[in-house]
C-alpha cells in the first residue's frame, strides 16, 4: 500500500481553496474536439478561480491511443504529468508501476463513497486506496441520426439490426451516405462493440470481453456479430480512412450521411455546434438490450513539490465537486458519475442514458465498454481490437475473424 502524498495541512488548505503554495497543474488528456475542448474548459475555469496555474497538454486524437502513448514516453523519462487523463483498469495497470499517487484524503474528506455507484467508485480503487477521480458516465451504445434526413426518407429510429440494415438499402438508394464512420481501431471497436451487445446480449457480451470466455469467442453468435459488422462496411463512404470521429459527427449534422454510432461524446459535438435533441438530431440506444459505460476519470501521478501536490489535491476535490460534474457533463454529452446531482438542466439523451442506466444496472446489464478500456487491460483489449479492425478492413470472412479472435485472446493471456 502506498502512503499519501497529500498531507493533512496541504489537504485541508487545498479543500478550504486558500492554499500556501499555488497550485499547479499539468494537465494531459485527449479532449481536443469542439465539445471536447468547451468541456475542458470548465475545469481550467475552476482551477484557476481558486487560484491554481494550469498548464495544458492536450493530445489529440479520439479514444486516447495517442494520449496513453504521450504518457508511457512521459513516465519513462521520470517526468510524470501531474494528473492524466486515465480509465479502467489502465488505472491499476499504473499503479501497479508504483507511479500513483493516493488521493484517498480528498475522497474521504469529500465523501465520495457517499455520492458515487459502487459500480464507478471501484474502478477509482487501487488496493482499497483512491486512486482517480471519476468525471463522468459516457455510454457507448448509442445511435445518432440526422432528424431530417430520417424524416425526408420516411425512417425511424431502427430498434432491431434487420431495421438498420433496412434502413441503410433506403438511404444508399436516396443517394446518402447510411453510416457515417472514421476508419480507426478504436472507431471500429466502439461500432463491433455496439453490434456485440445487440447480437449476443447483454450475458453473451459480458461472457465475450469480460469473462473473455472461449466459447462464446468462438460462438455462432460472434460470427453473426462480424457478419453484421461486413454489412456495417458496407454502409460506409470510400473516404472513411483514417477520419476523426468529429469529422463523422459533422457528416450527419450537415445531412451527408444519416447515422453514427458513437458514445454520447458525439451528443457534446451536436451542442457545441447548436443542434438541438429531438429536433435537428435523435439518439437512441443500439438494438439489443444493455447499457455499456466508459467513465472519464483522472489519475494523479507521483511528483515532487507542494505546489504540484496542492493542484493534484485542488484537482481531484474540484473533479468530483457537485458544480463541475454539472456543467461539465451538460458541455460533454455524458451524464455525472455522481448520483445527488440535480439532472434537471439536462436534455432528453441525458435523461435516456440515466434511466437506462439504472435500469440496467438493477437487471444485470450494466457492462464495462471493452473498446474504451473499461472492461479489460490492454494486451486483452488490443488484441481483440486488432481482429475486429483486420476483418473491417479486409475481406476475411467472419468464421475466419472468429477463429483469430479466440487465438490472439489467448495468445494475450
Ligand atoms: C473518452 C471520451 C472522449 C472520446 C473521444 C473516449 O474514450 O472517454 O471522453 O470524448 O474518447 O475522444
Amino acid at each position: 500500500m502506498k502512503k499519501s502524498v497529500f498531507t493533512v495541512s496541504a489537504l485541508a488548505l487545498a479543500v478550504a481553496g486558500a492554499a500556501q503554495a499555488e497550485p499547479q497543474a499539468e494537465v494531459l488528456h485527449w479532449w481536443t474536439s469542439g465539445g471536447e475542448a468547451k468541456s475542458v474548459a470548465v475545469l481550467q475555469e475552476e482551477f484557476a478561480a481558486k487560484g491554481g496555474t494550469w498548464t495544458d497538454m492536450p493530445v489529440a486524437g479520439g479514444g486516447g491511443d495517442a494520449a496513453m502513448q504521450a504518457l508511457r514516453a512521459r513516465v519513462l523519462s521520470g517526468n510524470a504529468p501531474t494528473a492524466v487523463q486515465l480509465k479502467g483498469p489502465a488505472i491499476q495497470e499504473w499503479y501497479e508501476e508504483g507511479v500513483l499517487a493516493d488521493i484517498s484524503d480528498v475522497a474521504d474528506a469529500q465523501g465520495w463513497a457517499d455520492v458515487l455507484p459502487e459500480s464507478i467508485a471501484n474502478h477509482m480503487k487501487c488496493e482499497g486506496t483512491w486512486c482517480a477521480a471519476p468525471v463522468n458516465v459516457h455510454r457507448v451504445d448509442w445511435i445518432w441520426a440526422n432528424a431530417d434526413v430520417l424524416e425526408s426518407n420516411g425512417i425511424e429510429m431502427p430498434t432491431t439490426w434487420d431495421e438498420f440494415n433496412a434502413a441503410a438499402a433506403k438511404l444508399q438508394e436516396a443517394g446518402i451516405i447510411p453510416l457515417a464512420h472514421g476508419g480507426q481501431a478504436w472507431q471500429d471497436a466502439t461500432v463491433f462493440e455496439a453490434v456485440a451487445l445487440g447480437i449476443l446480449g447483454a450475458d453473451g457480451f459480458r461472457k465475450a470481453f469480460v469473462e473473455l470466455d472461449e466459447e462464446v469467442l468462438k460462438s455462432d453468435e460472434m460470427v453473426a456479430v462480424f457478419d453484421q459488422m461486413r454489412l456495417m462496411r458496407g454502409y460506409v463512404d470510400p473516404n472513411f480512412p483514417g477520419r476523426d470521429w468529429n469529422l463523422a459527427t459533422a457528416m450527419v449534422m450537415n445531412g451527408e450521411a444519416a447515422f453514427q454510432i458513437m458514445g454520447d461524446w458525439a451528443k457534446g459535438e451536436f451542442l457545441a455546434a447548436g443542434k438541438a435533441p429531438g429536433e435537428d438530431f435523435l439518439c437512441a440506444s443500439v438494438p439489443g438490450e444493455g447499457f455499456l459505460y466508459n467513465v472519464d476519470s483522472f489519475a494523479m501521478f507521483e511528483v515532487d513539490g507542494d505546489d504540484k501536490q496542492e493542484g493534484q489535491a485542488l484537482l481531484a476535490e474540484l473533479i468530483v465537486g457537485e458544480n463541475f460534474q454539472e456543467v461539465f457533463n451538460l458541455n460533454k454529452g455524458s451524464i455525472p458519475a455522481r448520483t445527488d446531482v440535480d439532472l434537471s438542466a439536462f436534455d432528453s439523451c441525458a435523461i435516456t442514458s440515466s434511466e437506462d442506466m439504472a435500469a440496467s444496472s438493477e437487471s444485470g446489464s450494466l457492462l464495462p465498454s471493452y473498446a474504451h478500456g473499461m472492461a479489460l487491460r490492454g494486451a486483452q483489449s488490443g488484441a481483440i481490437t486488432d481482429v475486429v479492425t483486420s476483418h473491417f478492413n479486409s475481406d476475411m470472412s467472419s468464421e475466419e475473424a472468429v477463429k483469430q479472435l479466440a487465438a490472439a485472446v489467448v495468445n494475450s493471456l
